[in-house]
């Protein structure tokens, strides 16, 4: 089998760029290791940025997007007992859209599937060969049949625990990384959210995230310590704590239900440099993850594939690579950035534990800065929001 691009994973890295590259001719084959029942089970974040719905408009995929999709023109953190409103429309005249990761999932491969575009669902044994040669390829076995696919580049697509990046020769590649101390146990169920809008809360039991998908499904969120298992969190103890987290009327008032899906994630913070070694580009969580605590993920994973996206195209148009040999400097750029805020943000809003009262009190003077100077919620606002995907381009 031939193709021009070859791309290992169908997560929203994957999908989007195939379906940037199908509208643009250019021929991609996708390769997944999983089934499609299994990718769109998969739970993630959603919160859109300004210029991630701009590329997802762009690919011809934001029909439901806009129809379904909510809003919103700010966030509220609480903290002792109080919340604060962060109105990113009155600070920076900017607002996100609130739409599921799994629902973004779903529409690109409806899209992919109409425009007729190969996706390789539960392939096995994927490895890539001949990455710093002009004829990659990608080997693989589906059905229980070995086979190979001859390409110009490869995308990897593949997410943290992916073949890809670790394909890549030891010692060219720099990887950072920080752990944090605590996970984010998640609910999803099927009650209408009494809050407007996100909340985030530094309670003094620890952060709470009070977040939805729809006006009938919310996604809530408790920090816990890296140990518990899921089975020590029924539905009612995770409702009562969530209740105790974040306070207020919102306590008083919300409506619980079942969960639909439960889990507990670790937090991390990691990034590989550069994003690319030969004809082989890494793109999304198989070149950096970030905590969830700035919703950055997904919106980080667009705009890499925004920017292999043009360096592809222009090496097909114009036989130029020269979009393709920054690819890594114009991603990393903006990764750094929001690492940083997705840093920041975890940093201000979990309780770490043993930690002294200079922690805290630095910690509550950072706050406290926050819902006392426009400026600083201007930087919130600003980052959250989402910087731009590329002032040059
Ligand atoms: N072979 C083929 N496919 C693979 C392999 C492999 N060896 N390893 C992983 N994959 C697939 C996974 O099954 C998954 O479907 O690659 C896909 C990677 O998708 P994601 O993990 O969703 O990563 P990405 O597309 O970069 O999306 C980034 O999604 O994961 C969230 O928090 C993340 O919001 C961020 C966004
Ligand atoms: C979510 O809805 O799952 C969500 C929202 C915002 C975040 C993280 C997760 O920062």
């Amino acid at each position: 089998m031939r193709t021009q691009v070859a791309i290992i994973g169908a997560g929203p890295a994957g999908l989007l760029l195939g379906q940037l590259l199908h509208r643009a001719g250019i021929d991609a084959v996708i390769l997944e290791q999983r089934s499609r029942e299994y990718v769109l089970g998969r739970i993630r974040a959603g919160v859109l940025e300004p210029g991630t719905v701009e590329v997802l408009d762009y690919a011809g995929v934001s029909k439901r997007l806009h129809s379904d999709g909510l809003t919103h023109d700010g966030i509220e953190i609480g903290f002792e007992g109080r919340r604060h409103r962060i109105d990113f429309k009155d600070l920076i005249g900017s607002s996100v859209t609130v739409y599921g990761q799994t629902e973004i999932t779903r529409d690109l491969m409806e899209a992919r599937a109409a425009g007729g575009a190969v996706s390789l669902y539960e392939v096995h044994d994927v490895a890539v060969h001949d990455i710093a040669s002009h004829s990659p390829k990608v080997s693989f076995v589906r059905n229980g049949v070995a086979d190979t696919i001859e390409c110009d580049f490869i995308a990897g697509c593949d997410g943290f625990h992916g073949v890809s990046r670790p394909s890549i020769p030891a010692g060219a590649l720099t990887l950072h990384e920080r752990t944090y101390p605590f996970g984010w146990l998640g609910v999803l169920a099927d009650v209408p959210p009494s809050w407007p809008e996100l909340i985030y809360a530094n309670s003094d039991r620890g952060f709470a995230l009070a977040s939805m998908r729809s006006p009938t499904r919310v996604r809530c969120y408790v920090q816990c310590p890296l140990q518990d298992r899921i089975e020590e969190w029924s539905d009612g103890r995770f409702w009562d704590e969530f209740r105790r987290r974040i306070g207020g009327d919102v306590a008083e008032r919300m409506i619980t239900g079942p969960s639909i899906e439960k889990g507990i994630a670790p937090l991390r913070s990691f990034v590989a440099e550069p994003m690319q070694f030969g004809n082989l580009f890494l793109a999304g969580d198989a070149a950096h993850i970030v905590p969830p605590t700035g919703a950055k993920g997904l919106n980080l994973a667009a705009s890499d594939v925004w920017y292999l996206y043009q360096g592809l195209r222009e090496f097909y148009r114009e036989r130029s690579r020269a979009g393709l040999d920054r690819y890594s400097q114009r991603c990393l750029g903006r990764v750094w950035k929001a690492a940083r805020f997705s840093w920041w943000m975890t940093t201000q809003l979990h309780r770490f534990p043993g930690t002294d009262a200079f922690h805290d009190k630095i910690q509550a003077a950072e706050l406290d800065y926050l819902f006392s100077s426009r400026a600083a919620q201007c930087s919130l606002a600003e980052n959250y929001v989402g910087l731009p995907l590329d002032p040059r381009s």
